[in-house]
């Protein structure tokens, strides 16, 4: 089984965004039981809240099950194990999980988007109210990493 946590900084926009996107993907092409899928944040601003209305949007118009149950939770040094990827929004939450986790010797922390031919970070919605950007870039970076991990396991 493949273990990817998503992680952006607040894990209500773009977090779970990419964990229901990829969960979506990967039951699209049956492989679900294949995958265990999450999210967290690297702060703790909005632990314990639902997932941010404009993510629900976006997914729900475009058919895809977003959990009523998904609250918002932080990063933990536990996690650096427990999970064999972890995939971050951008540069900033990249190096705050390297500070949480106490760097990263396995290899397993990355930007969602360097699996793209456009290495990129995800600009926050929280900030810039656009969630149809963010969601256009995290099916680009999910559409990348599990072309990565087919390439991965053809070699293997
Ligand atoms: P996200 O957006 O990192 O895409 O979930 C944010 C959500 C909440 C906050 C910051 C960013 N916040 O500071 O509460």
């Amino acid at each position: 089984m493949i273990k990817v946590l998503f992680i952006c900084l607040g894990n209500i926009c773009r977090s779970p965004m990419a964990e229901f996107i990829l969960r979506d993907m990967v039951k699209k092409r049956g492989e679900a039981e294949k995958f265990y899928i999450a999210s967290a944040a690297t702060s703790n601003e909005a632990v314990g809240s639902p997932v941010h209305r404009g993510t629900k949007r976006i997914l729900s118009e475009r058919g895809i099950y977003c959990s009523p149950d998904k609250r918002a939770v932080q990063i933990t040094s536990a996690d650096y194990q427990k999970y064999d990827y972890i995939l971050c929004m951008e540069e900033r939450n990249r190096r705050a999980v390297l500070s949480r986790v106490g760097g990263d010797a396995q290899h397993k922390v990355f930007r969602l988007c360097d699996f793209t031919d456009r290495p990129r970070d995800i600009a926050d919605p929280w900030y810039t109210g656009n969630f149809e950007d963010s969601y256009r870039d995290i099916v680009d970076g999910c559409e990348g990493f599990l072309n990565h991990l087919k390439i991965k396991n053809s070699k293997t």
